[in-house]
């Protein structure tokens, strides 16, 4: 069902792209549908250059036959899945997959910014899945005590080798105690004023439009 539902919104999404257009390419499982949605566009006549998020999407890009340019300049348009989307407002939270601060930099500079996901990522209040927040490694410890005073009861992520890293070779933070966001705009100045902090994971600029999929691989538009 959740296959189904990301598959029809993914491709709904991939529609959006049009010749020529310099497309912000996001991270994780439905973007991935998008990537190869995009991929049967090409094969039909579609141009366009991307700017990958991450280096997993980087990576499955080219192995589609897609023309990758570097971050240097907007996008005509981004596209980017997310772990939660706020019915109503579409803010978001997103970095379940580590890639946040690059997607928060393509998504900020973007003319256009539209997110992409099946019906159960819609919330009605944001802080359910646990805050990521990207941190440098140096002084790590204080800084999560410092989110820990702000009531994000921080925990780092590991994978099997050890703490997970990102692109940028920083620390993740899960903060699950920021639940629930009721003032999502004071959180984020309150994280960013903390020096070890590079970015949270909440997308709070403004989102043209939410693709969401739903189970039975229908398709509704959400406007802010
Ligand atoms: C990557 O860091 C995230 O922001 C993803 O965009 C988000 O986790 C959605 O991923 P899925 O499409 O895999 O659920």
């Amino acid at each position: 069902m959740t296959e189904l539902a990301r598959r029809a919104a993914a491709e709904a999404a991939a529609l959006l792209a049009e010749d020529g257009m310099r497309l912000g390419l996001g991270t994780g499982r439905t973007m991935e549908l998008v990537l190869r949605a995009l991929a049967g566009r090409m094969r039909g006549g579609l141009r366009f250059t991307g700017v990958a998020t991450s280096e997993a999407t980087a990576a499955r890009a080219r192995a589609l036959g897609i023309a990758l340019v570097a971050a240097e300049r907007p996008c005509d348009l981004a596209i980017d899945g997310a772990d939660e989307i706020e019915r109503g407002s579409l803010r978001l939270i997103k970095g379940g997959g580590g890639a946040l601060l690059r997607e928060k930099i393509v998504a900020e500079a973007a003319r256009r910014f539209v997110v992409v996901a099946e019906a159960g990522k819609l919330v009605d209040r944001l802080g359910e899945f646990a805050l990521p927040v990207e941190v440098v490694p140096f002084g790590c410890a204080v800084t999560a005590a410092r989110i820990a005073a702000l009531g994000g009861a921080p925990v780092l992520r590991r994978c099997e080798g050890g703490p997970v890293r990102t692109d940028n070779g920083n620390l993740i933070l899960d903060c699950p105690g920021f639940a629930p966001i009721g003032d999502p705009f004071t959180l984020e100045r309150r994280l960013r004023a903390v020096a070890g902090v590079v970015a949270s994971g909440l997308f709070l600029l403004p989102v043209e439009r939410a693709i969401i999929g739903h189970g039975d691989g229908r398709v509704e538009e959400l406007l802010p």
